[in-house]
């Protein structure tokens, strides 16, 4: 069974979209076993996003990201990175297809209401970013 991780970013939390968000998970067969709610600093955001340091949105993108709180969560299930991928749509809501997060909540490319792991080995550095191994129960 894989897991992921999954973070409902700011312009989501601001709305109270947090539950509307998580149903969608859990809808589509995804288990939270790891949930807490953060308000990134600066830095640390900046320490999340490191791999995109060298793109032009970073400095956007890393001050959005600590402007209010997060849920950072770790998502448990079959295929889990791809299906937590399939639920929140493409990063441009504008290219997001019908029934996705993305479609039904974002606002922008940059205010797109969810972060998703892409691949096995980034799941697994960005849930160590956030959790340890006792704050993860399956
Ligand atoms: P994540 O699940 O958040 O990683 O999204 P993604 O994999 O669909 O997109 P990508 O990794 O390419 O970009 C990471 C994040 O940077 C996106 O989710 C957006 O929030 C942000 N981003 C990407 N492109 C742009 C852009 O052109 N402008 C701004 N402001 N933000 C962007
Ligand atoms: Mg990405």
């Amino acid at each position: 069974i894989e897991r992921t991780f999954s973070m409902i970013k700011p312009d989501a939390t601001k709305r109270n979209l947090t539950g509307a968000i998580v149903a969608r998970f859990e809808a589509a067969g995804l288990r939270v076993v790891a949930s807490k709610r953060l308000w990134l600093s600066l830095r640390q955001a900046q320490a999340f996003y490191a791999v995109h340091a060298a793109r032009p949105f970073y400095g956007e993108l890393t001050e959005f990201m600590s402007s209010g709180p997060i849920v950072a969560q770790v998502l448990e299930g079959e295929g889990a990175i791809l299906k937590n991928r399939e639920v929140m749509g493409a990063t441009n809501p504008a290219n997001a297809a019908e029934g996705t997060i993305r479609k039904d909540f974002a606002l922008s490319i940059g205010e797109n209401s969810v972060h998703g792991s892409d691949a096995p080995e980034t799941a697994a550095e960005e849930i160590a970013f956030f959790f340890s191994g006792l704050e993860i129960v399956g």
